[in-house]
């Protein structure tokens, strides 16, 4: 009789790659690698696959997600603004529930029992992927080899290399942990996990020191279309591109840098730096906009909406109704946040410095101080009066009591 299948979340990296191995042993089950591309930037998703099998899996698979982790996950983050402690663009917290829902349907493809991810039990990936997959397919059982097992890197590589495991040879050199996408790229571990330790530069990749930023600003004309960018300088390009194109274009001037400490679901305070050059220049760009389009009372709103929806993402609840439902208010918000934003990308910053919309709320003459004035100031006085009425009436009554303050 044919063992039961198990699909595992397959980067190339060391530990899932151990995994594999781990599976068939403690588990009996045989494995199927699925790794899916998300923009992490690697070349050759074929020798992956071939990875994957040269590490014991009966099956590999390896998915093109690039455009789709565009369309389907960075679009709606972008539309909310979406940022985990006001600081970090979700970048992990959005790739999780897009390679679920890939593990998911390689599972039914291959008639698995379930799915398995390498994450260890002190982060949020764990969750993400676990209530992820329980949304999506309740019946289907979860596994955490890496959790479970509770191995060091180093004995890891000790125990591949006693079986003879082809895993891949930098593992034992890096001292950070990475994850990155096309949304940015994340680093822990090492030297940062000293919260008062300045990053080394070796930390970051998609970035340049502001010392090293050239002492020439570039600016850029970003288009947006109901609340996402469709060309930059006039040329039009898929969602995935433009990322790309702005992720390295404001790398270079060392946009996005981000240093926090920053409350992990599981109760830990962690230290992260995060690189996001384009998802800091689209959001910078996408909010200002707003603030040009939108009538204030549904901006006012809108705020206090982001927020929650970046912490259910950060959380692991992507697959749930209440998602979907404030995705549903996003639409309705971006509706009419159309037209052009002016960026300057200079020595860390993407500082927006001009915005125009066909949908714009600006009205000079409201605003002007100069001639051509057509607001109307005598109304100002009666508004004055009544806006402050709640107040003046309440501070009458205590200070009749003898309240002071
Ligand atoms: N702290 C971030 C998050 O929870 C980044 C996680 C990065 N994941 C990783 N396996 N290195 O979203």
């Amino acid at each position: 009789m044919s063992k039961p299948r198990i699909v595992l979340a397959y980067s190339g990296g060391l530990d899932t790659s151990v995994a594999i191995e781990w599976l068939k042993e403690h588990k009996d089950v045989d494995v199927v690698a699925c790794a899916v591309d998300v923009g992490q930037g690697v070349d050759d998703l074929d020798e992956i696959r071939q990875r994957g099998l040269d590490c014991g899996a009966v099956e590999s698979v390896v998915i093109d997600a690039k455009q789709e982790f565009a369309d389907e996950f960075i679009a709606p983050a972008l539309k909310a603004n979406a940022m985990y402690m006001n600081k970090y663009p979700l970048v992990s917290a959005l790739s999780r529930p897009l390679i679920v829902k890939h593990l998911v349907k390689v599972a039914r493809e291959t008639d698995a029992a379930g799915v398995a991810h390498g994450c260890t039990g002190k982060g949020n990936d764990q969750v993400r992927f676990e209530v992820g997959t329980m949304t999506l397919a309740p019946d289907l059982q979860t596994l955490a080899p890496i959790r479970e097992w509770g191995l060091t890197r180093d004995a890891a590589i000790d125990w591949a290399q006693e079986r003879g495991i082809p895993i891949p040879v930098t593992s034992k050199t890096s001292p950070y942990s990475i994850d990155e996408n096309a949304w940015g790229r994340t680093a822990e571990c090492g030297i940062l996990e000293d919260p008062w330790a300045k990053p080394p530069e070796d930390v970051f990749e998609r970035t340049v020191s502001v010392a090293d930023a050239p002492d020439e600003p570039d600016e850029l004309v970003l288009a947006f279309e109901q609340g996402l960018p469709v060309s930059v300088d006039g040329v039009t390009m898929p969602l995935a591109d433009l990322v790309a194109h702005l992720d390295e274009r404001a790398g270079r001037h060392g946009v996005g840098r981000i240093d926090m400490i920053e409350d992990r679901l599981v109760g830990i305070k962690s230290r992260e730096i995060y690189e996001c050059p384009g998802a800091i220049t689209l959001i910078n760009a996408h909010r200002d906009l707003e603030d040009l389009c939108l009538e204030q009372e549904l901006a006012e709103h809108k705020r206090t909406e982001e927020g929650r929806y970046a912490q259910l993402i950060y959380n692991g609840l992507w697959w749930g109704p209440l998602k979907r439902a404030i995705d549903a208010f996003m639409d309705e918000a971006n509706r009419y946040v159309s037209g052009e934003v002016r960026v300057e990308l200079f020595k860390g910053h993407a500082t927006v410095v001009g915005r125009r919309s066909e949908a714009g709320l600006y009205s000079y003459d409201m605003a002007t101080y100069d001639e051509g004035d057509q607001f109307d100031q005598t109304l100002a006085e009666g508004f004055v009066k009544l806006w402050g009425l709640p107040l003046k009436t309440w501070a009458a009554k205590v200070q009749q009591q003898g309240d002071r303050w």
